[in-house]
């Protein structure tokens, strides 16, 4: 998830490696480390600065591999942090990704007597591959055969101390490109990291390994047929290349959901037994499922996809679950006992200060406290006794987006995970696993309509005032839209149960009032549209989110209609959350804003 860049030429590679680092730093990253060939390796735990600092002046060579490290197996530690070698420091490799089947591969290595020094999946790849690299063997031979052996996802880049003229870049999920310069070769993650150097690249696809020299390089699968690349002309400048291409990091991390949730899902999931594992969990395990009473305590969107946990938990596992704020539960009166009640905090940052503080409060009286936290190694990962990462990746923007489509995915996992000893059936636990599997093409189903949605938030980007509605699971989301549309459209939006529109609201209906209102086909349904038909009754003007086939059926009552494809009820608010926030995006585009770094906001919340 974070920054590969390799370098072989005719020139020193120390100062292009540690350069395009800090091109890849605004990715954020927790370590930093390079290897340059007839030199070894230095690494430092956090910032690119610290690490270059250390670098002394003969630290020179003309070939080498540098990676800014956003920790998934480990915490960042300067032991943790890229490159890794094998146990004869002969092969050093970078890696963005995760190793799924680390584990198994680690245990047949210690077995065979490897000592590992760090808690990496990297360096346990690290060593496999130099099990494979006997005397005799190319580099680029031993790679392909130890990533014949791995499960998970990859972008890599190795050297070697027997070959120093050579490196090797592999590619599984993991963005990885060759950087083609004259009689020199560049491997990045990121264009943004060797722009300044070429603007020729080949982008590596899934399974495709390339080998790189001063001669030149050669393309081929993990089976070493040759593959025959087309060299493609970037036109972009480092910033945009730093998105991707799109506009903003809020829309890249949006085009990201796809693959976050498949990183969520990653290695959890067992289809078989319709059940979920949770190696973060399993030292709590027994205390968890005993538990009388959940409290799940996080701030802003997280708080939201508490709620839809909140339903989750009490659908699946059966377990009373109450929500509360951060900000809010620690000045509560305490009443969590110790001896029934788990404390869940959520936070992508895992800096947010409520919640860190409402966790304090919770330990005060003994109550386990769990987090589900996107960043390795932060405050919250820390103090939790236990927890679940999200592997969601970096995320740059200030409005949460692929984070929060990650927290509902590991809360629908920890449900079957609790549901599984607690009543929920092998065949309805193999329906939800079923159902979970399908997110990440459905996700990629919404996607490919965003142009349709931006059409309908151009219409409504001068809007004042809007409400959005739902019920039930739809509640949160409707809740997750409001605090997009205020953040990034600066518009007054706020986020209610539908049925609570007679209870007052619907008092401020007026045609000038928009009322975006999700009315999925579930159990919901007809309630819903009954709103809607109130809403319209008053003047008022809706834009109804729903699922495929409804469109028709809301047609006539909506003024526009938005649909996602259909899922299990339960798991929507994991959908549905994606039109929301296209919707916000593009409301705020057309309104000229500034979306990835609102006013007044700041990404982590570290005051009170
Ligand atoms: C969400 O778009 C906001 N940026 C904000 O509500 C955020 O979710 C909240 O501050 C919590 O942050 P955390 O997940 O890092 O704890
Ligand atoms: N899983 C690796 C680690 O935790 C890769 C981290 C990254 O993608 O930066 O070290």
């Amino acid at each position: 998830m974070c920054g590969v860049i390799g370098y072989i030429g005719p020139r020193n590679a120390t100062p292009i490696l540690i350069e395009g680092l800090r091109a890849l730093e605004y990715r954020g990253y927790d370590s930093a480390g390079v290897f340059v060939a007839g030199r070894g390796a230095l690494k430092r735990s956090g910032k690119v600065s610290e690490l270059a600092d250390a670098i002394p002046e003969d630290f020179t060579g003309t070939c080498g591999i540098a990676h800014t490290r956003w920790a998934t197996h480990g915490a960042p530690t300067e032991t943790n942090a890229h490159p890794h070698c094998d146990p004869t420091g002969t092969v050093w490799i970078i890696h963005n990704g995760i190793i799924e089947n680390y584990a198994d591969i680690k245990a047949a290595l210690e077995k065979d007597g490897v000592i590992f020094k760090s808690e990496t999946d990297t360096e346990v790849l690290a060593a496999l591959i130099g099990k494979k690299y006997t005397e005799g063997v190319l580099l680029e031979d031993a790679v392909c055969g130890a990533l014949k052996e791995v499960r998970g996802t990859y972008g890599l880049a190795a050297a070697s101390v027997r070959e120093p003229e050579k490196l090797v870049a592999a590619r599984l999920s993991s963005p990885v490109m060759l950087g083609i310069g004259k009689d020199e070769y560049y491997i990045a993650s990121d264009a943004s990291a060797i722009l300044k150097h070429t603007r020729d690249v080949i982008y590596l696809e899934d399974g495709e390994v390339a080998t790189l020299t001063r001669e030149g390089y050669e393309i081929s699968t993990l089976s070493r047929t040759p593959l025959d690349k087309k060299v493609e002309t970037l036109e972009w400048d480092v910033e945009s290349a730093q998105k991707k291409g799109y506009d903003h990091f809020m829309m890249k991390e949006m085009m990201e959901i796809p693959e976050t949730i498949e990183n969520t899902l990653r290695g959890r999931l067992l289809p078989k037994e319709g059940d979920v594992k949770l190696g973060g969990l399993r030292d709590v395990l027994p205390q968890i499922r005993s538990a009388k009473r959940i409290m799940i305590t996080a701030c802003g969107s997280a708080s939201y996809a508490g709620r839809v946990g909140e339903l989750l938990l009490e659908e699946f596992a059966g377990i009373p679950v109450e929500v509360e704020l951060g900000s809010e539960l620690r000045y509560r009166r305490h009443t969590m006992d110790p001896k029934e009640t788990v404390l869940l905090a959520i936070s992508q940052s895992g800096e947010t200060l409520d919640t860190i503080e409402a966790i304090r409060e919770a330990k005060r009286h003994g109550v386990l406290t769990l987090g589900v936290v996107n960043v390795v190694g932060s405050s919250i990962a820390r103090e939790t006794t236990a927890g679940v990462y999200n592997h969601a990746g970096p995320e740059i923007s200030v409005a949460s987006t692929k984070a929060v489509i990650s927290q509902m995915t590991v809360l629908a996992l920890i449900s079957i995970l609790l549901g599984r000893q607690n009543g929920l059936s092998s065949t309805d636990g193999e329906h939800l696993v079923s159902e979970l599997q399908k997110l990440p093409d459905l996700a990629r189903t919404i996607l490919s309509r965003r142009e349709s949605i931006q059409a309908i938030a151009k219409k409504y980007a001068k809007v004042q005032n809007a409400f959005f509605l739902g019920r039930k699971f739809q509640c949160p989301i409707a809740y997750e839209g409001a605090i997009k549309l205020k953040e990034i459209a600066y518009i007054h939006a706020e986020g209610y149960a539908a049925g609570e529109m007679k209870h007052g609201p619907i008092a401020l209906i007026e045609p000038s009032f928009l009322s975006v209102v999700l009315v999925p086909d579930d159990s919901m349904y007809e309630k819903s549209k009954s709103n809607i038909q109130e809403i319209r009754a008053r003047g008022g003007t809706v834009i109804a989110i729903t699922t495929d086939g409804k469109e028709d059926d809301l047609k006539g009552l909506a003024d526009d209609v938005i649909s996602v494809p259909n899922v299990h009820e339960a798991l929507l608010p994991i959908l549905t959350t994606i039109p929301v926030q296209l919707f916000a995006y593009y409301v705020a585009l057309e309104r000229g804003l500034n979306i990835d770094m609102p006013r007044n906001l700041a990404k982590s919340v570290t005051v009170e």
